[in-house]
């Protein structure tokens, strides 16, 4: 009788062979479905419409006057900055001559939809959106605003998931989306410059065509734009492999609240003169300056890709996983992401298609795994080796090998679609955590315990990058829940010497946190550097530092 071991072999080796159809060099290499498009969320189709049409903001409709926003529990009541001013008929007259009737929008319904954030939680009330078509009419409308006192939300694909994409009170939206065009695009380094508001799967489809990926992905590339990813230095599924923005950013242009345009639009990979000013913007959330174009640096898309989905018993397991994965697969390793069983079952029962790999019943623990490389046998013999190599030590209970594009696909679909598979569960509260990988599913657990039955605790993420998605699920958002959460999250966390940030950014949400992650002088320095470029405050007020600043 073959050993499981042995079965496994044989079916591993079966479907390596099939394998080179994700490998091809002409195919994508990564072929993930999205969980929807720029198109969906503007036409009346999609999840985004559903939520629209289906969900209550949180904080109800009327319990406050437009001057006070009451965000529940999540920060304490918010009241409008008097020292703003008002828009009157003369700023209306003003933008529509600078930038033509069309690209100054009142109209309601195309307002509620920018003012309103992906998961329906933060709500602005906005009464203008504006939507310059190049740096030098950001320039303007900044210099313009800044004299008048006009507060400004700047908006890419408003997909954040912090709140900091949408105005607060009565903030001018700064939407990037009609600066969109490729610059140029330089084969032999593989240095990319474009304008802000390309979509991120626009450039990754453009990349193609060249033999190049971008080094970022995540979920929401249908809409995210470029200048939103920087902006929120945006880690995703490929950061193991490639690095964060910090590292991939050569360059940007951004525009200053004054209107000062500030060249940084380098294209060299070293350039030691002087401080290296555009990491100021990288991951500053639209609180220093508009981004309006950026450099990035690109790999070549490399021909040999392979994906496994495999089941652990344990959280020990998947850690100890890692640690063999980065050992035995070293280079090639381009994402490890893993997933509880609530999560999976959240993807099973709400994603449209979407069906178990590895059946009949659920595992307690997911690991995908990619591998991105340029040599097609080594490539899987090492793939091979290492989950046959796993499943001896009994790191593995299950697996399997996509054999196709296809079947990668869909496993990629079950890992990017759990946001959204969140969202159709009902309300959820989100937490983005940097912990120390050996510690990060006690935190799940200790919240399991916390809050029993009355929700339901989903955890999920890149844990590759020591990354975990803590989310907390229930039929509605409830103040008793809530109060069980936080602040013991961020205590928690802080405690462990994690972030309470590790891609998502701060925002609205998480401003008044900040010190659990950064220290007072930190903080202060932030503050000072803020108050520079940005004397009057006007860009996104209320995010990203604290009040008391
Ligand atoms: P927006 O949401 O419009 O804005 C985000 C912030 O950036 C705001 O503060 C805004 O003011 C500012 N901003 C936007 N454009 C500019 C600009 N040109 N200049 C200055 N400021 C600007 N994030 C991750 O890190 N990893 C993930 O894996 C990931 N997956 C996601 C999956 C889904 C389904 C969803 C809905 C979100 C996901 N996110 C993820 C969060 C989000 O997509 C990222 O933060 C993304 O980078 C935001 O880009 P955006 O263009 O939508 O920016
Ligand atoms: C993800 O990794 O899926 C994203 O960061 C979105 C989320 O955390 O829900
Ligand atoms: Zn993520």
């Amino acid at each position: 009788m073959p050993t499981k071991t042995e079965k496994w072999r044989r079916s591993l080796s079966l479907a390596l062979r099939t394998i080179g159809a994700v490998s091809s060099p002409h195919t994508s290499p990564h072929p993930r479905s999205l969980p929807f498009t720029r198109r969906e969320l503007h036409c009346g189709r999609g999840i985004w419409r559903g939520f629209l049409s289906l969900r209550k903001p949180w904080w109800g409709t009327d319990t406050f006057g437009s001057d006070i926003r009451g965000f529940g529990t999540e920060s304490t009541m918010l009241k409008r900055n008097p020292k703003f001013s008002t828009l009157n008929d003369d700023d209306i007259r003003y933008f529509k001559e600078l930038l033509g009737e069309k690209n100054v929008v009142q109209d309601e319904d195309a307002l509620a939809a920018v003012n309103t954030d992906w998961m329906h939680k933060y709500r602005g009330s906005s009464k203008l959106m504006l939507q310059p078509r190049n740096a030098n009419e950001v320039s303007l409308i900044l210099k313009y605003c800044n004299s008048r006192c006009l507060a400004v939300v700047p908006q890419g694909g408003n997909t954040g998931l912090v709140g900091g994409s949408v105005p607060v009170f009565d903030e001018v939206i700064v939407s990037l989306g009609a600066m969109n065009n490729i610059i140029s695009f330089d084969k032999v380094s593989g240095i990319l410059v474009c304008e802000a508001g390309c979509i991120l799967e626009s450039l990754v489809n453009f990349l193609d065509q060249q033999g190049f990926i971008m080094p970022l992905d995540l979920g929401a590339k249908g809409s995210c734009q470029i200048g939103g990813n920087v902006s929120t230095n945006a880690g995703g599924l490929r950061l193991l492999l490639y690095g964060s923005l910090h590292g991939n950013v050569l360059g940007l242009e951004t525009v200053l609240a004054t209107g000062d345009v500030l060249d940084m639009l380098g294209t060299l990979r070293k350039d030691n003169t002087g401080y290296d000013l555009k990491h100021l913007f990288i991951g500053s959330e639209g609180s220093l300056g508009i981004v309006t174009k950026v450099s990035i640096l690109t790999p070549p898309k490399l021909p040999s890709v392979n994906v496994a989905f495999l089941a652990c018993h344990d959280y020990s397991s998947c850690q100890k996983l890692l640690f063999e994965a980065k050992l035995k697969l070293g280079e090639i390793l381009s994402a490890f992401e893993f997933l509880d069983e609530q999560a999976m079952d959240l993807a099973l029962n709400h994603l449209e298609g979407v069906r178990n790999p590895l059946p009949p019943s659920l595992h307690n623990f997911y690991v995908l795994i990619e591998t991105t490389g340029s040599h097609e046998t080594y490539d899987k013999e090492k793939l091979e080796a290492f989950l046959v190599y796993s499943m001896e030590l009994g790191l593995i209970s299950d697996g399997v090998v996509a054999q196709d594009l296809q079947q990668a696909s869909s496993v990629w679909r079950i890992r990017e679609g759990i946001p959204e598979a969140l969202m159709k569960a009902g309300a959820v509260y989100k937490y983005d955590l940097s912990i120390p990988v050996e510690k990060m599913y006690d935190l799940v657990d200790e919240m399991r315990n916390r809050l029993g039955s009355s929700a339901r605790v989903v955890g999920y993420g890149h844990l590759g990058d020591g990354n975990l998605h803590l989310n907390i699920s229930c039929p509605q958002y409830d103040d008793k829940v809530f109060t069980q959460i936080e602040p013991f999250v961020y205590e928690w966390t802080s405690k462990n010497r994690g972030s309470i940030s590790a891609e998502h950014g701060v925002g609205l949400m998480k401003a008044e946190k900040i010190f659990y992650s950064k220290s007072p002088g930190a903080v202060q320095l932030m503050a000072s550097i803020k108050n520079l470029l940005d004397p009057n405050g006007i860009l996104n007020p209320y995010k990203v530092l604290p009040r008391s600043s």
